[in-house]
């Protein structure tokens, strides 16, 4: 008992001190050259067989820092919107479980050769999205106050990333640090259900859903920022994990080094 929590600490200590990253080309990132012509379908390639691998793998052999991609947790997204009648909420998800990236398509992947940010284009058929929610505001001139559980099932779903990253150097690779990120996206149809939104009311709640579900173009319209937010969150979270893990000279053979990119 006594050993079995000490070597829990041990271990503890060990995953404290560091993420394990990758010293090798793995097999499912083929490298690219950014000074290449046909460097943004390499890229792209090359994205599609990372996300196929960990889609494949339930994550990545040897890194445990990344989790598995279908369904994806994220502890906390807090959203809040305000200023015009229709939109003005405020919404905190939590143990959030996003479903459906285990099919993603890469459609582009782009990376600037000046400062090394990219923008990723992908797809995804089903996208679901549940979690506990607290909200409070407007949505469509409601007025609302509830929590409870709370899904999002978004229909083809078409993503653009912009992501900014920072060059930092670990054991002699240069590694991304993704640090932002935001998104813009398209989707075919939205349908969302909140339980609980009136406090156990349960036919006002019903009827509100419903409303919301026939109304899903204009509810898709003035969740805009909330949407775009959640998913730029989700994404956020677990690209940081996977460019911790594997260095981007893997991805571009040609990166410079943090020092040749930033100056001293
Ligand atoms: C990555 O960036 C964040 C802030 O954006 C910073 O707190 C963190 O220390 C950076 N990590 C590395 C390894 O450079
Ligand atoms: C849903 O909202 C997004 C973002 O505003 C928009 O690009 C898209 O066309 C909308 N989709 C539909 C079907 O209205």
């Amino acid at each position: 008992m006594l050993l079995s929590i000490l070597l829990i600490n041990l271990l503890f200590v060990i995953a404290r001190a560091g993420v394990p990253y990758l010293t090798e080309q793995p097999s499912y990132v083929p490298p690219c050259r950014i000074k290449s012509p046909d460097f943004v379908k390499c890229s792209t390639r090359s994205a599609q067989k990372l996300f196929s691998e960990i889609s494949a793998k339930g994550g990545l052999p040897g890194l445990d820092s990344i989790p598995p991609i279908d369904p994806l947790r994220v502890n906390k997204i807090r959203v809040t919107q305000g200023g015009d009648n229709a939109l003005n909420i405020k919404l905190d998800l939590s143990k959030v479980l996003a479903s459906g990236f285990g099919k993603i398509k890469v459609i582009e992947s782009r990376v600037s050769s000046k400062d090394y940010s990219w923008v990723t284009k992908l797809s995804v058929p089903k996208m679901t999205i549940v979690g506990d929610y607290v909200l409070k505001g407007r949505i469509l001139l409601i007025p609302l106050n509830g929590k409870g559980k709370m899904t999002f099932q978004i229909d083809n779903p078409k993503i653009e990333m912009h992501t900014k990253t920072r060059l930092y150097e670990k054991g002699g690779f240069t590694f991304y640090n993704v640090t932002d990120g935001d998104c813009d996206y398209t989707i075919k149809k939205l349908s969302v259900n909140f339980e609980n939104l009136f406090n156990g009311n349960k036919e006002l709640e019903d009827s509100t859903n419903a409303f919301f579900n026939q109304n899903w173009q204009i509810l898709n319209d003035s969740l805009k920022p909330v949407l775009a937010q959640t998913i730029a969150d989700i994404f956020l979270g677990y690209l940081q994990s996977i460019f911790h893990a594997i260095p981007a000279n893997f991805f571009v053979t040609d990166i410079p080094t943090p020092k040749e990119l930033y100056g001293e």
